[in-house]
């Protein structure tokens, strides 16, 4: 017969041991479930960013779509209403037998092709990063407002930063230029647009303002297929590392801005 003292010890070290191993049990368990967890959440991250990129590979697909949409609809409504007008002048030309009016004829077909001629350089412009290259991204800002002028709409541009862009950066803002300022000349019917381009210390801010007719940015849906333009600029301050903010109002017109952070 075991003695009370031993008894005592057996029961002390199989609790003991048991304890032991419930509380290794334990362990073991947390850690499996902690690190299930873990991976759960790494899998959500990467699904999500899965998601991100998948959506924004589709509006880049869907914003290149909309660019050739454009292209097409430029070429068909500007150059080839006007060649098949000057055809017309042209075919005409040889049933006319007065020296006079065929002389008006030839005339009134120059003057439609000089026009075309104007416009494919001004598509090719908008559509070419070339102009960056060849005139600076300065240059080429100031140029595009000088063109909106001409069209009658007052503009302002002011460009004062220190910093050196990279190139992307550059085709980028001024993409984003091109659209915000089409936009209001599209859809606001402003007297003035204004551009201007500056730094405070470690930020590159570009605000693109409009005095027209404003409108809800809240309630634009930009995953519409029909209007890549906003979203368009969305993407590409992202791609730029750029924030942008829009803010537009009846009373105050449209102000986009994107901040970028620039090494000083
Ligand atoms: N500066 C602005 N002033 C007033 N409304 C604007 C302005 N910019 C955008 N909007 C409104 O936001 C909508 C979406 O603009 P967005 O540029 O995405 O598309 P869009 O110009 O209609 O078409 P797209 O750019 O694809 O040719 C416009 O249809 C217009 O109603
Ligand atoms: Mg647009």
């Amino acid at each position: 017969m075991e003695k009370p003292a031993e008894l005592e010890f057996a029961h002390l070290l199989f609790g003991g041991l048991a304890f032991v191993l419930f509380l290794s049990l334990a362990i073991v368990l947390f850690i499996m479930l902690y690190q299930r967890k873990l991976h759960r959440q790494q899998k959500d991250m990467q699904d999500q960013a899965l998601a991100y990129q998948k959506n924004l590979t589709s509006i880049v697909v869907r914003s290149q779509e909309n660019e050739r949409e454009r292209i097409s609809r430029d070429l068909h409504d500007e150059i080839g209403v006007s060649l098949s007008a000057a055809k017309l002048y042209i075919n005409q030309i040889q049933y006319e037998n007065s020296p006079t009016e065929m002389m008006r004829l030839a005339g009134d077909a120059s003057g439609i092709i000089g026009n075309i001629v104007q416009d494919i350089r001004q598509i090719a412009q908008n559509l070419s990063p070339l102009i960056l290259e060849n005139f600076g991204f300065r240059q080429a800002i100031h140029m595009l407002m000088t063109r909106i002028q001409a069209g009658g709409i007052r503009t302002e541009c002011y460009i004062d930063f220190d910093t050196t862009l990279e190139k992307e950066t550059e085709l980028g803002l001024y993409r984003i230029i091109q659209e915000a300022s089409g936009n209001a000349l599209k859809h606001a019917n402003p007297s003035l647009i204004e551009v201007s381009l500056t730094q405070e210390n470690k930020l590159l801010l570009l605000l693109i303002s409009d005095n027209g007719s404003g409108f809800d940015y809240q309630k634009t849906d930009l995953t519409k297929t029909t209007s890549m333009g906003l979203s368009g600029i969305k993407i590409r301050a992202e791609l730029i590392n750029g924030q942008l903010s829009v803010n537009s109002s009846a009373i105050t017109g449209t102000e986009i801005l994107i901040t970028i952070p620039v090494t000083a």
